[in-house]
């Protein structure tokens, strides 16, 4: 691989001999490492972070709360958080930049909603298209001042937070982000908050607060917290991404004589759906779980080499795998017969539409792929040509193209492919040590 100006040059792998091999350790999950700042930010006390994720959006957090008041430092490969609880948080003398990132902006503003002061809100121009109001109208239902571009649609926002009431919220969309929003309110709330979910989203919020010290009470997709609860800081090591993980388990599936192991993969059961795709399509993969699973699940994953089916992917497993809807587009090219992705209207409010990128691009690399009102449909298995395409300023866009790469017959030419650094800095360094 070259990189020339603004786009990076990406050359066919050459799998006659052999395919992809060797070990990576996969990089701490974004979802976890976020929350991780966050909830040493409101607890009391010490808390220390390993495996952080140093991806862009994860500092971006780490920014807005160092604006926000809160001492945290990098030692030794440690981030380390002096908590002083929610009412260590201090006014913003300057406004809070989200920069890329959605879950940044969505739970901050739930944390924001309680705290007696004024903030503002920005991030890029991929924020600046996401809709708010699905955190901005419960959180002023429980009694904050928010207001943003559009009547509160869209940053800039600002917001200026106080009293809480209690609510009992029906979520219309299933997001971990407004359930982690919602619930980071209730956490300063007067009494008890009813949140409900309609599918079963990343629970790691939930996990997190019994982490700190808290209490949650949850049944199936039905939450109960209690307002004015005493978090105490921690030690968290952030397990892998097993978003992250995807790309690579997707490429050692489709490259031939490949053979690869993903360590220290996070296995939380809200976030395996990969997992069951992959098994779905026949995929050869086997799973080494560790022992200590009390916090969030982890274990190596081995991928080989795969005669692939095609497979319908829809209904509840869309939450499980919302993020890796991308690396699965291009696995279904290399799959016998046809894959339908349904009920993923949510990809068009990610960090790009995500319906338009993926089967724009692929489409550009030869692939056989139609979209639809709330998904795709994809036929394998087709020959990748090459050419050259664009990350869009998406990151997991960026990702599926340059593994997309290595099985296309010319060069691809990937442009804007720096926007991979927001949740996957090493990423063309772990795919150099596998292609070696
Ligand atoms: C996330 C939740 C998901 C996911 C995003 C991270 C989180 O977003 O796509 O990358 O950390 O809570 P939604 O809540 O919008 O589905």
């Amino acid at each position: 691989m070259d990189k020339k100006g603004d786009f990076m040059v990406l050359k066919k792998l050459q799998t006659s001999i052999r395919g992809l091999s060797g070990e990576i350790e996969i990089p701490g999950d974004k979802s976890i490492s976020h929350r991780s700042v966050m909830f040493g930010s409101i607890a009391y006390g010490e808390t220390r972070i390993t495996n952080f994720l140093p991806g862009e959006d994860c500092l971006s957090t780490i920014s807005c709360f160092r604006k926000l008041g809160v001492t945290i430092e990098e030692r030794d490969k440690e981030i380390i958080i002096i908590g002083k609880g929610f009412e260590g948080l201090n006014e913003p003398k300057e406004v809070l930049d989200v920069g890329n990132s959605g879950t940044t902006i969505r739970l901050l503003l739930g944390i924001l909603a309680g705290r007696p002061f004024f903030a503002s809100l920005i991030g890029d121009e991929s924020i600046g298209k996401r809709p708010m109001t699905r955190v901005t109208v419960p959180l002023a239902k429980m009694g904050a001042e928010i207001d943003g571009r559009k009547n509160g649609s869209y940053t800039p926002i600002a917001i200026r937070g106080g009293i809480l009431s209690p609510i009992q919220y029906q979520l219309p969309v299933a997001s971990a982000q407004v359930k982690s929003s919602l619930i980071l309110a209730a956490l300063q709330a007067e009494g008890e908050s009813t949140i409900t979910e309609p599918s079963i989203t990343r629970d790691h919020t939930e996990r997190m607060i019994r982490k700190f010290g808290g209490i949650i009470n949850k049944h199936h997709n039905i939450m109960k917290v209690n307002g004015g609860q005493k978090l105490t800081g921690t030690n968290i090591h952030v397990p892998g991404d097993i978003s992250s993980a995807a790309f690579f388990l997707v490429a050692g599936a489709i490259v031939p004589n490949s053979e690869i192991v993903l360590k220290n993969v996070g296995l939380n059961p809200t976030r395996t759906g990969i997992i069951e795709v992959l098994k779905n399509m026949c995929a050869d993969l086997s799973i080494k779980q560790s022992s200590d699973a009390s916090f969030e699940p982890i274990g190596d994953i081995i991928m080989r080499t795969s005669s692939l089916k095609g497979t319908v992917i829809e209904g509840d497993l869309i939450p499980k795998l919302i993020d890796e809807i991308p690396i699965i587009a291009l696995l279904a090219t290399q799959a016998e017969g046809i894959t339908i992705i349904k009920n993923a209207e949510e990809l068009k409010v990610k960090e790009t539409n995500r319906i338009d990128t993926v089967v724009g691009e692929l489409k550009k690399l030869g692939a056989e792929i139609e979209a639809t009102n709330d998904g795709m449909v994809i036929h394998g298995k087709s020959k990748l040509i090459g050419g050259t395409v664009s990350s869009h300023g998406d990151h997991r866009i960026g990702m599926m193209l340059a593994i997309a790469a290595l099985l296309c017959e010319n060069e691809v030419n990937l442009e804007r492919p720096e926007a991979i650094a927001v949740s996957y800095p090493n990423f063309f360094h772990h795919l150099n040590i596998l292609t070696q």
